[in-house]
């Protein structure tokens, strides 16, 4: 960003000299996103970020489309729950998908659900609280043969788990800069051009006419920068995996209880809930030892709400959305850091709770 920092003052959309520039900045980095997802540059659109990405996503195919019903599911980011949830107070009927006991909803229930009135479908890959991997490729299939198009929110799988558009079979697929080491404020969307997407920003005819506005260049050339390591992230997850099993091994003798657990996860994140004990002073007590953690999803941290993710996961054991604690680790994450976070929560467990 900083080499190119110098270059990206022109407007990518002028024709002089700076813009042209600008321009062949924002073209470059536009394909080293679009190959690390297997995808052809043109069908992506630069955004600013995740959430503008699952927003043009899932508003744009379903108001693109003749109206008709929504299916989704009860564990979506708020990014796209709250774009579906928009759909519904505009007349689409809106089809959760059972998330039964920490397992990810089932294709076969999705076959079931899916009508000649479906105008989308729209599931993550990888859920933000939990890392549980959702069956997508398998989703698509059925998306596929039923003609319906499949949003896939990809924000929380970049980087964890390969991703070819073509495998996958999506429809459109949402991914975040921030996810994956680059920038935050910058993502992409990128879409199968044999769907129409309605436009959500207007205003110029940028980005092919799928998003109005000037496109922050260097933030592009970040994130595409972040996507040219992605095989090195990928390449580091068995070590966070073990990693990961010797902090939850920690907590488990601690009492607690991991969240999400009973079908594949990705190795850079954990849930565990503490009975007893309350999320938000959890984090609290941790982030005066020194260790930041979260209790769900960072747009809602403050809401102190219980987690609307974990409800829908474990509904029999409401306890485990108040009293969850969340953690997440990447590519500058040592064992020693491991060490020093049991060190931590140790200590803040052995003490009364608040
Ligand atoms: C699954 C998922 N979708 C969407 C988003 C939103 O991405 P951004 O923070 O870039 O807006 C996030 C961010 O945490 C996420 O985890």
């Amino acid at each position: 960003m900083a080499a190119a920092a110098d270059d990206c003052w022109g407007n990518p959309s002028s024709v002089h000299g700076p813009g042209r520039a600008a321009r062949a900045h924002l073209e470059s980095a536009r394909r080293g996103v679009a190959e690390a997802i297997g995808a052809a540059p043109a069908d992506l659109v630069l955004t600013s970020g995740g959430t503008e990405a699952c927003n043009l996503g899932v508003l744009g195919l379903a108001r693109a489309s003749q109206g008709g019903q929504v299916i989704t599911t009860a564990i979506e980011h708020p990014a796209v729950a709250e774009s579906v949830a928009r759909l519904e107070t505009e007349g689409h009927p809106v089809l959760r998908l059972p998330v039964e006991a920490g397992v990810p909803p089932d294709p076969r229930a999705l076959a079931h659900m899916l009508s000649s009135n479906t105008a989308l479908v729209a599931i993550q890959q990888v859920n933000h609280e939990t890392g549980v991997i959702l069956p997508v490729a398998e989703y698509a299939r059925v998306c596929a043969l039923a003609a319906v198009p499949i949003f896939v929110d990809a924000t929380q799988s970049l980087g964890k788990l390969p991703i070819d558009v073509t495998d996958l079979g999506a429809s459109a697929l949402a991914l975040a800069s921030h996810k994956v080491g680059g920038p935050a404020g910058a993502g992409a969307l990128w879409v199968d051009r044999r769907w129409s997407l309605s436009p959500q920003l207007l205003g110029g005819a940028q980005e092919r006419g799928r998003r109005g506005g000037t496109p922050a260049v260097l933030s592009a050339v970040g994130f595409a920068a972040a996507c040219g390591e992605l095989d090195l992230r990928l390449a580091d997850q068995p070590r966070l995996a073990k990693l990961r099993e010797q902090l939850e091994s920690a907590m488990l003798d601690q009492g607690g209880v991991v969240n999400g657990d009973r079908g594949p996860r990705t190795a850079t994140v954990t849930n565990v809930s503490f009975r007893g004990r309350r999320g938000p002073a959890l984090v609290a007590a941790l982030d005066l030892e020194g260790v930041a953690t979260s209790t769900g999803a960072a747009c809602s941290s403050g809401l102190n709400e219980p987690s609307p993710v974990l409800l829908a996961l474990h509904p029999d054991e409401s306890w485990r959305a108040g009293a969850a604690l969340r953690m997440s680790f990447g590519p500058e994450t040592s064992e020693s850091n491991i060490e020093f976070v049991i060190h931590a929560l140790t200590s803040v467990l052995s003490r009364p709770a608040s």
